[in-house]
């Protein structure tokens, strides 16, 4: 009995390294089933929407890249009861020396709401790689964050960035940015691929769900710069409200350094940081050829030097590649467009939303096809980026279980799950991607690969020791 107790032990593990294996050869379909039910959003008065005490306290502080290079911020933050004070006090840590910097102001009304005072500070010339102190408010109100600047762009820095995407504002949601913060593993940056508050699920778009939102997330994206993408949760466009502008709430509260990146739209633009050069793009803006977007997309994958940022990400809200049901090929004009400069630019890797669930491609490419030869298959590149659609940060439409059967080769992994992601830049070779289901504990890895960097894994001077087949 005893030994055959052990017999079955021995299958068990070896069973194990056996599925461990096939994980890693892709193609894997998990088989993790999970509640589907829906989530509803937090109630008003959660925790997590605390107005801060005090007459016309700042609420709502979140942070964002406030130049190209990783040396200035932005700060933002809400006062709801009359404009207050416009400036941002900082300071570097142990030091006596206190600056100031002065933001503007705005506001605006979306059918029958009408927002508090939305203030944004630029912050220019801060130290690499520092930590300092801020804060916003007066008096009594005053309230105090910190951050810490990126180290100065540079092709070995090593650099976590987080991956959150379709967040919302519902238990999940509380869930997953909870696991982002308790994971050991530490990010310094958010990647934001879009789909913020789901306010516009709401009757009348219901602009409070902005303010509940910005309250939620404050407690992360005042101390790391959450660095944004536009989803179609954005666009708010209502013109039965009275409300065709596309994207007002959105562009209000949300400031991005886009001249910093020579482009004329918050909607598409660039930052370096430590050893990446980060492309957002706008899947709900014109992209066809021609189009702002694309002229300066055109201009802006010359300038990116990888010798000084090896990694070159991009992030779309629509996924280019995705095998789920929901949201089927609603990329492929933007694939069309694009996929062939990302693989002419070697881009590493694309992230996306949009589709609320985890998957994670191989690298492929689809770019032969000319109308009439009929090459129309993905095929292995590997110039190509992996993409990863990250859309499962939990928001109250819950996740999309249904996916094309069978499940294409192109597709390495894919499970419904609501959970985040990690990018963890090594060097300028090596990087590690993994992605966390909510379910699990903080530390649990559901998929990860090793990333061998697109430019430098073709440098002759490399290609020696990157030969890896069981990395991508
Ligand atoms: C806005 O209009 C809706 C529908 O008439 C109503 O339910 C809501 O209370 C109004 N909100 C404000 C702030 O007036
Ligand atoms: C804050 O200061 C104001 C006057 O400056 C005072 O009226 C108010 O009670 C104070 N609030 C708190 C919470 O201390
Ligand atoms: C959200 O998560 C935080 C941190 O885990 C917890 O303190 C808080 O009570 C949660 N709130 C809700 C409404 O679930
Ligand atoms: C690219 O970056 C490297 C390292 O910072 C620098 O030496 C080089 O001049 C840059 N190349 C261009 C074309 O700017
Ligand atoms: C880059 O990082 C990888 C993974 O940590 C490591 O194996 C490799 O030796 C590093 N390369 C250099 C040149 O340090
Ligand atoms: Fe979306």
């Amino acid at each position: 009995m005893a030994t055959r107790g052990f017999d079955l032990n021995i299958a068990l593990v070896l069973g194990l390294i056996l599925s461990v294996l096939e994980a890693s050869n892709g193609g894997r379909t998990s088989s993790y089933v999970r509640n589907d039910d829906l989530s509803r959003d937090m109630p008003l008065d959660s925790d997590v929407f605390r107005v801060p005490p005090g007459y016309n306290a700042p609420q709502q502080v979140h942070i964002t890249q406030g130049d190209h290079e990783g040396k200035g911020v932005i700060v933002s933050w809400v006062t709801p009861d009359e404009p207050g004070s416009n400036s941002v006090l900082y300071w570097v840590e142990n030091s006596e020396l206190k600056n100031r910097a002065e933001g503007i102001l705005t506001k605006y009304k979306y059918f029958n709401y009408t927002s508090g005072y939305i203030h944004h500070c630029t912050i220019t010339d801060l130290e690499f790689d520092t930590k300092y102190y801020y804060e916003v408010g007066i008096g009594n109100t005053t309230r105090r964050f910190w951050i810490v600047t990126p180290p100065k762009p540079g092709p070995d820095v090593p650099y976590t960035f987080g991956l959150i995407g379709d967040l919302g504002q519902t238990h999940d949601s509380n869930r997953t940015l909870t696991h982002y913060e308790s994971s050991p593993v530490k990010g310094q940056t958010l990647l934001f691929v879009g789909d913020l508050s789901y306010a516009d699920d709401y009757p009348y778009h219901d602009n409070r769900r902005w303010d509940t939102w910005g309250r939620f997330i404050e407690r992360n994206a005042a101390y790391q710069p959450w660095i944004w993408t536009a989803g179609n949760h954005e666009i708010d466009f209502a013109p039965d409200l009275g409300e065709p502008i596309p994207f007002k709430p959105y562009i209000h509260r949300y400031h991005v350094p886009y001249q910093a990146a020579d482009s004329t739209s918050p909607l598409w633009y660039s930052i370096k940081r430590a050893s990446a050069s980060i492309i957002v793009m706008s899947s709900y803006s014109g992209f066809g050829k021609y189009t702002p977007q694309y002229k300066w997309l055109e201009k802006e994958l010359l300038k990116v030097n990888r010798t000084e940022t090896p990694w070159l990400i991009v992030l779309m809200h629509c996924p280019l590649y995705s095998s789920y049901i929901h949201h089927y090929m609603e990329g492929e004009t933007m694939r069309v467009m694009y996929e062939k400069w990302f693989v002419e630019y070697k881009v590493d890797v694309v992230f996306s939303g949009h589709v609320h669930a985890y998957e994670r491609s191989e690298r492929i490419s689809n770019i032969a096809y000319n109308i009439v030869n009929g090459l129309c298959t993905p095929i292995r590149d590997q110039h190509a980026p992996v993409y990863i659609t990250i859309g499962d940060g939990g928001n109250l439409e819950g996740l999309v279980t249904e996916m094309t059967q069978p499940q294409p080769s192109y597709s390495a992994y894919r499970e419904a799950s609501f959970g985040h992601g990690f990018l963890d830049i090594k060097n300028r070779t090596h990087a590690y991607f993994s992605w966390n289901r909510n379910q699990d504990g903080y530390a649990v890895e559901a998929d990860s690969v090793w990333l061998l960097n697109r430019h430098w894994n073709f440098l002759e001077e490399f290609v020696s020791d990157s030969g890896d087949i069981a990395t991508l």
